[in-house]
């Protein structure tokens, strides 16, 4: 029998189609090397050229071989097959097997668009209706900027997202970590604004037996983002207990996860910290890997995968009221791809 790729009608996703999603850190696509990746159940490869990314279907219009098999030779796409050259507009600029001829104006690899941005490159399999999010510390001298990640979870985007906006389980899934499950934090009021980057929330405040690397007890208090449906970010004012601390130490993160398939997702993490100058990219992969690797038997456990919009289902408390505002922003953006 022969075995069917599972395929999805993306295209009845206009909202995620119309938007960016991180495929790839920069520093995995040097230059001279194709990348094959996949977003939203697409085929896809990236490559560069000079200061220029492109995201291509992996698929060669000749013969429909795939493009991830072949090779960059002098700044162009070398399909594995009969050898046709692409540049990097796309155009096919040589035929092997007609070298005289000049390739006909449809011989041309299936362009998307591409970005690099953050250290990490974007891609957007439709026309963009948003600019990539901010990443408000990106451009400010006081932080440093780390990355982590990438973390593959057999899970929803959806879910993966709302679980990265949750202050309430820290004490259960990170427990010893980012709270005591012994003496959960009682998550007080909070409201959830509207503004031109999306949703975001009051300060929420909980403590933190091993709030960062200095592995000392803090209080924490987080402002949670959604910018985009599948990126969010917070940012955590760390106050430590002993009084040891800045006046005013900041953790923030982004996180964006690439919509491989509705049940599959890779998460990207970029972080930026205004303190601990002694600290290397080494203590933080350290402590996120530790973190995300609990945070992904848990998500993936879900059911069902796809994340529920209908308010009646599942049960919303006061302290979920960030979950609750997402899930009606995803209906009225209108998102359909891993939604229920
Ligand atoms: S299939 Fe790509 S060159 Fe023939
Ligand atoms: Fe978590």
């Amino acid at each position: 029998m022969i075995s069917q790729a599972k395929t999805t009608d993306v295209n009845q996703d206009p909202v995620l189609v119309n938007d960016w999603h991180v495929v790839a850190r920069s520093r995995d696509l040097p230059e001279g090397k194709i990348l094959k990746v996949r977003v939203l159940g697409e085929d896809l490869i990236v490559w560069r050229h000079q200061d220029q990314v492109m995201a291509w279907k992996d698929l060669c219009i000749h013969r429909g071989s795939r493009l991830s098999l072949g090779w960059i030779e002098d700044g162009q796409v070398v399909c594995p097959y009969h050898g046709w050259h692409y540049n990097n507009s796309g155009a096919c600029t040589l035929m092997p097997a007609q070298p005289n001829m000049t390739p006909p104006a449809k011989a041309r690899a299936f362009v998307h668009r591409a970005k690099e941005q953050y250290d990490w490159i974007w891609v957007s399999l439709g026309e963009p209706k948003h600019d990539i999010p901010p990443f408000f510390q990106w451009d400010d001298p006081d932080f440093r900027k780390f990355q982590a990640g990438p973390y593959y979870y057999r899970a929803n985007g959806f879910r993966t997202i709302e679980n990265f906006v949750d202050p309430s389980h820290f004490p259960f899934v990170h427990a010893g970590i980012n709270g005591v499950a012994a003496d959960a934090d009682s998550i007080d009021r909070y409201e959830v604004h509207r503004d031109e980057h999306g949703l975001r929330t009051d300060e929420i405040w909980v403590y933190q037996p091993y709030g960062d690397h200095r592995a000392i007890p803090v209080d924490a208090g987080y402002v949670y983002h959604c910018f985009r449906p599948l990126t969010a970010y917070f940012n955590k004012h760390t106050i430590v207990k002993d009084g040891t601390g800045g006046n005013d130490d900041r953790f923030c993160m982004m996180t964006t996860v690439q919509p491989v398939e509705e049940d599959m997702s890779v998460v990207w993490l970029g972080v930026a910290i205004n303190y601990g100058p002694e600290l290397t990219e080494g203590d933080i992969t350290e402590r996120q890997d530790q973190v995300f690797e609990q945070d992904r038997e848990i998500v993936e456990s879900q059911r069902p995968e796809k994340i529920p919009l209908d308010l009646r289902e599942e049960l919303h408390m006061r302290c979920d009221k960030l979950a609750v505002e997402y899930r009606k922003w995803l209906k009225e953006l209108g998102v359909t791809f891993g939604t229920a």
